[in-house]
């Protein structure tokens, strides 16, 4: 039989159509004769759609048309353990249960999908899903708290200073010093937790600051700012394994058409018809990076450890910065569900997409089989084990 693999794609975040993409190119490219698929789209209502049309790009031009004619669906766990996709709402008669899942692929970038909630929902569900767990996404996708722990771990990263918008407009002025103080202009204002470049810009002064962290602060709560570097090479490099093994893809050299990269080059940059159809793929790019042998190794040893730092599963992209005045490599971000899930550097690396996408399945598998040699409860009631009434805090030593 064949394993049931549902992938979850769309979601609430600012990249839906990128998901969309990306998991389209996915399905396509997965091996059918192991495979069953099970299209499962994310509105960015939240509501969640199934059916053979949710498989063409084309259908997606008239999105309400579509979903108006698609099968509403949630995922759930039935009362004998099984995790199912089923009819939303239930037909009073007839058949519910659409289909069994054997394992769930979620291709959603940014908020809801990347980072930690929808892996938590799959958790709760106790199906085995590809990718990173909860922590890994969840601190993958803070700016802050990741960069937190690379510094922790003395791996590479650009000098920062953090607050949430709320503190800012307390007093924009002592931040200002402080930004002034340690990073100096020029500098880059990111929200913490988006993607793609939305929310991003640079600040040369004080009243650029403030124009940018009014931006960033329309996406975020919490804001980061970062030294900017000027004479730089963005160099991306894709890891590809979990806790026990990984490995590392050739590198991209990233070329922006601006001072740095803007949602439209990443995702509209190369595409013939202008239009976002080819996810990551039409980033205008060269591959190999054209860095030299020796920043290659390095780059692709520190993707490695920030990889397993974070406890990273499956496949992520690791996107660094190289500061030519300084030479210097540093981590910019980690993505733990990248555009296109970063096929393109496997498939030069000597790795088809339709090989990686059945080793991130069985990784999927492989940690599902690890965790159920770990206990998760004691098999006991502490209830029924209490005798002469219940004593509450006082009698209890835990
Ligand atoms: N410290 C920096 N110095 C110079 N350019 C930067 C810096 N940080 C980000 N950028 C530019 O902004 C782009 C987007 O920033 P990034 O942190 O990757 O955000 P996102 O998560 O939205 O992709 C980068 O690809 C790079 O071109
Ligand atoms: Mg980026």
């Amino acid at each position: 039989m064949r394993t049931r693999v549902a992938v979850i794609f769309g979601g609430v975040s600012v990249e839906h159509e990128v998901s969309v993409i990306s998991a389209l190119q996915a399905i396509q490219n997965m091996n059918q004769d192991k495979y069953e698929i099970i299209p499962l789209y994310i509105s960015k209502d939240r509501v969640w759609f199934t059916g053979e049309e949710m498989l063409d790009i084309e259908n997606y031009k008239d999105l309400k048309g579509l979903l108006s004619k698609a099968q509403k669906v949630v995922m759930a766990r039935t009362e004998d353990g099984k995790v199912v996709v089923q009819k939303e709402p239930r037909p009073r008669f007839g058949k519910s249960i659409l289909s069994e899942v054997d394992v769930a692929f979620p291709i959603i970038h940014g908020t809801f999908g990347e980072d930690g909630v929808l892996q938590g929902f799959l958790e709760l569900l106790n199906v085995p899903y590809v990718g990173c767990d909860v922590l890994s996404s969840s601190t993958g996708m803070d700016k802050v708290i990741m960069k937190n722990i690379y510094r922790d771990s003395d791996l590479p990263v650009l000098d920062y200073v953090w607050f949430y918008s709320t503190q800012w407009t307390e007093d924009p002025e002592a931040w200002t010093t402080k930004i002034k103080e340690k990073l100096d202009y020029p500098v880059i204002v990111k929200p913490a937790n988006l993607g793609s470049s939305v929310g991003i810009s640079k600040a040369e002064n004080e009243e650029e600051l403030e124009e940018a962290v009014d931006l960033a602060s329309k996406f975020a709560l919490k804001i980061v700012v970062e030294k900017m570097v000027q004479n730089m090479t963005e160099v991306n490099c894709s890891v590809l394994g979990d806790y026990e093994h990984v490995e590392a893809s050739v590198c991209e050299q990233v070329l922006g058409s601006d001072e740095f990269l803007s949602y439209e080059d990443k995702y509209a940059g190369g595409s013939k018809d202008g239009g976002a159809s080819k996810g990551m793929e039409s980033t205008n790019r060269v591959i190999p990076a054209e860095i030299g042998d020796g920043k290659t190794k390095e780059v692709q040893e520190i993707a490695k450890k920030s990889f397993q730092m974070l406890g990273c599963s499956g496949v992520s992209r690791i996107d660094f910065i190289i500061d030519n005045d300084a030479d210097k490599v540093y981590i910019n971000e980690i993505n733990t569900i990248p555009g296109s899930l970063s096929f393109y550097l496997w498939e030069p690396a000597g790795k088809p997409y339709k090989q990686m996408l059945d080793e991130l399945i069985q990784l999927a598998l492989k940690r599902e089989r690890d965790r159920g040699r770990l206990m998760f409860s004691i098999d006991s009631n502490l209830f029924s084990l209490q005798t002469g009434g219940s004593k509450g805090s006082k009698g209890s030593k835990r």
